[in-house]
């Protein structure tokens, strides 16, 4: 599936490929939808969505209105930095209640919102080549279908890639940790090293982490304002978050965050 996406993203493939692509993708999701009762969406600006009855021209006008427009982020708040530095702690169990579309927003905004018209985000990044991409697991969150939501910092929003409750196959790649299917969300960090090492060269590597480290703190203090609590999670296999999370093959999944009420 994934090679599939590689190529079906190649610059100048030619229409009878697209359309065979498109085909056997078709095929995958049907299956998909079939075995798991889950529609992978790909990549929706690949053109795949899970309505079968549509044809696939139509799929692939669908797919450039996929995105899910966040509300506007508050940029003030009710709490100071230094009672959200002094109250922060990784918290694992949450109340059974959903969390807002207004609480994924201003957390996605915090992980790596945009906060200059020339481009500069919330959290710092090495030579501003933001290798860092996030999404999103949701499963109760108010006036949001469960999927999983790649975040689009341009603009704010979300795009689905996957209609299904996750929740419980990522905490699977996690050593079964009880937080991440507990929460009303988890929060995957991926990287994709080569836009930094391409300047940084090996150092790069260590930046990238360096990075993942700053937006999740942000994601915690951003929480802590907001009544949320949130667990720091680096133990989970790469390769297992990968292939459930269908990143393309040059994403490396760094860092998780569950998150939910307290
Ligand atoms: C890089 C990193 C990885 C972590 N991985 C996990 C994890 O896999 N599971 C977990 O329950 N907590 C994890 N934690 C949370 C730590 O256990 C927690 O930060 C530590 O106990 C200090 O507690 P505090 O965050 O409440 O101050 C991780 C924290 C960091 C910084």
């Amino acid at each position: 599936m994934r090679s599939l996406l590689k190529s079906r993203r190649a610059p100048g493939t030619s229409t009878v490929r697209t359309g065979r692509a498109a085909c056997i993708a078709l095929i995958l999701i049907t299956v998909t939808v079939l075995v798991t009762g889950c529609a992978d969406y790909g990549d929706a600006e690949q053109g795949m969505e899970p309505n079968m009855e549509k044809s696939t021209e139509e799929k692939m006008k669908q797919s450039t209105d996929a995105r899910i427009a966040l509300p506007e982020p508050e940029a003030t708040g009710g709490m100071s930095i230094e009672e959200a530095l002094s109250r922060r702690r990784s918290v694992r169990s949450y109340r059974d209640e959903p969390i807002t579309l207004a609480d994924v927003s201003q957390l996605l905004w915090a992980a790596q919102g945009r906060t200059s018209s020339d481009g500069f985000r919330t959290a710092p990044s090495a030579g501003a080549l933001y290798p860092l991409e996030v999404y999103l697991v949701a499963g109760s969150v108010d006036l949001l279908s469960d999927g999983v939501y790649h975040y689009q910092v341009e603009g704010h929003a979300l795009r689905k890639i996957n209609d299904c409750d996750q929740r419980r196959n990522l905490s699977a790649c996690a050593l079964d940790q009880s937080q991440i299917t507990d929460a009303a969300i988890d929060i995957v960090f991926t990287a994709v090293f080569e836009r930094t090492t391409v300047k940084y060269g090996d150092r790069g590597v260590q930046y990238v982490y360096i990075e993942a480290g700053h937006a999740a703190q942000n994601v915690y203090l951003q929480a802590e304002a907001i009544n949320l609590g949130v667990c720091a999670i680096g133990a989970f296999y790469e390769d297992e978050v990968s292939e459930l999370l269908a990143l393309p093959e040059d994403e490396v999944p760094v860092y998780i965050l569950s998150v939910g009420k307290v």
